[in-house]
């Protein structure tokens, strides 16, 4: 079974980096786009403080036009908080990305509280929302800015109490590019011999040129949902040097390419990603094939 499912997350990833606010209705053409190329998956918003990150504070509006208009879409948020879990349930959305650092300080510098202080409020979001599906996203799971290199025992020691408390799905995040295809197999590879049922996916940020192998490392030891946004638009605002994503028409054209079904059109998406380049001008795209003028 050659099939990978590409989930976009530009809408919240790509977008939280751009420092002017882009109008909705620029973010919702956008979507438009990403979904007329057969994107099934996107991560559309997040559900945070408007005073942490004010690019997103039209979630709630975003998310209820997009859940209207494409019924048939998997759309979901990011969360960092209890307040953002009710936002994001009493507008509609049923998956959340429930965000959480390997790396404390990377996630007091984030989300303001401990890891352990999230932790208790995950357990009050599952009490109070059970049917909310619940992706975990790991940041920093491979290094963080400010606490160095990452390892395997780091991560299968954090996952525990999450694992625990019945989180099913983890998303194992580089936020700023430091993993290598040795660490990602490595990694990968312990967390499923002793959680063979847990969900895996990844997001690799494209800081060193390492965005499409860490991702194909991922997907050869058997992750089939990876993460990449629209041209490589993308960037961590509190992990300094972060750079752009890996870019969702690059790894579209390299999975097609070796023959995994996508379902995704990619001269499509490949417009899609210059229709952002002229309507988000000011921008960091690590992506490399809305540059190139003629294909083949
Ligand atoms: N959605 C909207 N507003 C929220 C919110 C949420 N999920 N959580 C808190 N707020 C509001 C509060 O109501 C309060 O508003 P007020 O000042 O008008 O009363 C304000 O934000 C501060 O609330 P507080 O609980 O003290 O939070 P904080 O200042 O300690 O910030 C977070 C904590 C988590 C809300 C904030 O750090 C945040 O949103 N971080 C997100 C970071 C992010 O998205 N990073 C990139 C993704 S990895
Ligand atoms: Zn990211």
């Amino acid at each position: 079974m050659n099939q990978v499912e590409i989930i976009e997350v530009g809408p919240r990833d790509g977008f939280q980096s751009v420092k002017a606010y882009i109008p909705l209705d620029i973010k919702l053409s956008i979507i438009d786009e990403l979904i007329n190329s057969g994107i099934k998956h996107l991560q559309i918003t997040s559900f945070v403080s408007p005073k942490a990150i004010p690019q997103m504070q039209d979630a709630q509006e975003l998310a209820a036009y997009c859940l209207q208009k494409y019924p048939n879409a998997h759309f979901m948020a990011l969360v960092p908080n209890l307040r953002g879990a009710k936002t994001a349930w009493e507008t509609g959305i049923r998956q959340i990305s429930y965000v959480v650092s390997l790396s404390e300080r990377h996630h007091v510098a984030n989300i303001n509280r401990t890891r352990a202080e999230s932790f208790a409020d995950l357990l009050n979001i599952q009490m109070q929302y059970p049917e909310l599906e619940i992706c975990l996203d790991l940041a920093t799971a491979f290094g963080c800015p400010f606490e160095g290199r990452k390892h395997e025992q780091d991560v299968l020691g954090f996952i525990k109490p999450y694992v625990e408390s019945g989180i099913r799905t983890i998303n194992l995040c580089d936020t700023i590019g430091i993993a290598n295809p040795a660490q990602v197999r490595k990694t990968i590879r312990a967390i499923q011999q002793v959680y063979p049922g847990l969900e895996l996916q990844i997001h690799i940020h494209d800081t060193r040129n390492m965005g499409m192998v860490n991702t194909l490392a991922a997907i050869e030891c058997g992750v089939t949902k990876v993460q990449s946004t629209l041209g490589g638009l993308g960037g961590c605002p509190f992990a300094p040097g972060a750079s752009g994503n890996l870019a969702t028409e690059d790894l579209v054209f390299m999975l097609s390419e070796m023959g995994y079904e996508l379902g995704i059109d990619l001269p499509k998406l490949i417009e899609a990603a210059r229709y952002q380049t002229k309507v988000i001008p000011d921008a960091i795209y690590s992506g490399h094939l809305h540059k190139i003028s003629q294909h083949i």
